[in-house]
């Protein structure tokens, strides 16, 4: 197996995950301080209060990188740390720190990639009602202006939005991940103004930054599979496509919302109309109004209603150019055909091979039919990186002071070759990184689950390369093996 010469190996982190020192240097609060110290949010109660301590173990941890060969580091800035309030002028203790950690790593040859937003809103801004408020994507753009003047310098390659499906959708309507809510209306406008927010980044990106420089958005997306060949199931799975995937592809290349999904929407009453607005959440209801899903859908199809948050001139901002797209990808969703279900009239059914630590199935072959799919429909031949792929799993530290985990290293090596397969296909695929550099606060799940290939041991915060760190090593060093 040969990659390119060229190809981009990396590992990705993201700020709240693995910074800690929450209330330092003049960081103020986030929505997902807020949200892991809300009881029951977060399994065992965990918080990303001191996470992996990188913000004071961050020299180190450049370090180890560059032990590992990594040529590139995704990172994520924490928006509070340069805005505490969500507006204002830059706290400069805040941009310092990405700033030393920027030179470190161009110090030991290692490419930096920041992405704007992962996930961690000023807890400010949701007062305001979050990414419900049209607001807030101008709030993004102020602060993604000032991390173009203050860092643009050191990083050539900027990602806009991490993920907005689960910003918007676990946030918002499944109230899995802060904000908490349980509020469709509220999470269909998150998603439009997140998408928004990308396009008011990338408009402030082009009048800031000079050639060389790069930005994208970085979006999940999942294999969504009929659980049979019956036409109902393949239906199914395109809806749960177009709530999960084409919802945001279709507006960032093709510049527009799906139909069908627009109708579906209208039909479930979740596409305008009143929303909460701030924390605290109400019942889901809101999608209720589906009933039996496949059937409003087909009757609302046809002519696409228009939501009252789309305002004229919104679509060219969204689908300006950009330069790549970031691809996160970690399994694929089985999808049966299901009229009694108020969720798209479908239900997602359990895995139907190996599983990770979190119960995600293990689907390489996916992976690569995925990558085809995106540069067919979407991105036309733009670059395109995978910006996260890894699992979790049950890592332990041995006796002999080693962490075994052959599962992560097949994981890896399978997702690789299916990568290796997409481009022998003609997909131009740039770069990969693992998810993760380090065992970090896996959101909901807390610190459970283990995505690192570097172990952490949070009593001592010590850093243990894992078995699949030094097979990344030297895959890297032999662009393949
Ligand atoms: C993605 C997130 C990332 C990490 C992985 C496992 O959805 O972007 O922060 O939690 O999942």
């Amino acid at each position: 197996m040969r990659f390119p010469a060229g190809f981009l190996w990396g590992a990705a982190t993201a700020a709240y995950q693995i910074e800690g020192a929450v209330r330092e240097d003049g960081r103020g609060e986030s929505i997902w301080d807020r949200f892991a110290h809300t009881p029951g949010k977060v399994a065992g109660g965990d918080t990303g209060d001191a996470a992996c301590d990188h913000y004071h173990r961050w020299a180190q941890d450049v370090d180890l990188m560059a032990d590992l060969g990594l040529q590139a580091y995704r990172f994520s800035i924490a928006w509070p740390r340069l805005f505490p309030d969500g507006s204002g002028r830059p706290n400069a203790r805040g941009v310092d720190f990405y700033k030393r950690l920027v030179e470190r790593l161009h110090a030991r040859s290692i490419r930096p990639v920041a992405t704007l937003y992962h996930w961690d809103l000023p807890q400010a801004l949701q007062e305001k009602g979050g990414w419900a408020n049209r607001d807030t994507a101008w709030r993004f753009q102020e602060y993604a202006a000032a991390a173009f003047r203050e860092l643009g310098e050191g990083v050539d390659d900027w990602a806009t939005i991490n993920e907005p499906w689960c910003a918007a959708f676990l946030g918002y309507a499944l109230g899995q991940h802060a904000p908490g809510l349980t509020d469709w209306p509220a999470a269909v406008r998150a998603s439009h103004h997140l998408l928004l927010a990308h396009g008011l980044a990338v408009r402030a990106f082009r009048d800031l930054m000079g050639p060389g420089k790069r930005v994208g958005i970085t979006l999940n997306m999942t294999a969504a599979e009929p659980a049979s060949e019956n036409e109902a199931d393949r239906a199914a799975a395109r809806r749960y496509d177009g709530f999960f995937n084409r919802w945001f592809a279709d507006p960032v290349f093709l510049g527009r919302y799906p139909e069908d999904m627009l109708a579906w929407y209208e039909a479930a009453g979740a596409l305008s109309g009143p929303v909460s607005g701030t924390a605290g959440g109400r019942p889901s209801e809101t999608l209720s109004g589906a009933g039996s899903g496949t059937t409003r859908c087909a009757a609302a199809g046809g002519g696409s209603p228009a939501p009252d948050w789309l305002r004229p001139g919104d679509m060219a901002l969204i689908s300006a150019p950009i330069d790549f797209l970031g691809l996160n990808y970690y399994t694929r969703t089985i999808c049966q055909n299901d009229p009694s279900s108020r969720f798209f009239g479908l239900r997602t059914l359990p895995p139907r091979g190996p599983v990770t630590d979190q119960n995600w199935e293990i689907a390489p072959r996916c992976l690569r039919d995925l990558l085809a799919r995106i540069q067919q429909d979407w991105t036309r031949g733009l670059p395109i990186y995978i910006h996260e792929n890894g699992a979790a799993m049950a890592d332990e530290l041995t006796p002999d002071g080693h962490v075994h985990d052959p599962g992560r290293i097949a994981f890896l090596r399978d997702h690789l070759a299916a990568a290796g397969d997409a481009i022998a296909a003609g997909v131009n695929l740039k770069g990969y990184f693992v998810w993760s550099l380090l065992d970090n606060f896996e959101w909901a799940w807390g610190y459970a689950k283990r995505f690192g290939i570097v172990y952490v041991d949070y009593a001592t915060q010590r850093r243990i390369p894992k078995d699949s760190a030094f097979w990344y090593r030297e895959v890297i060093g032999q662009n393949g093996w």
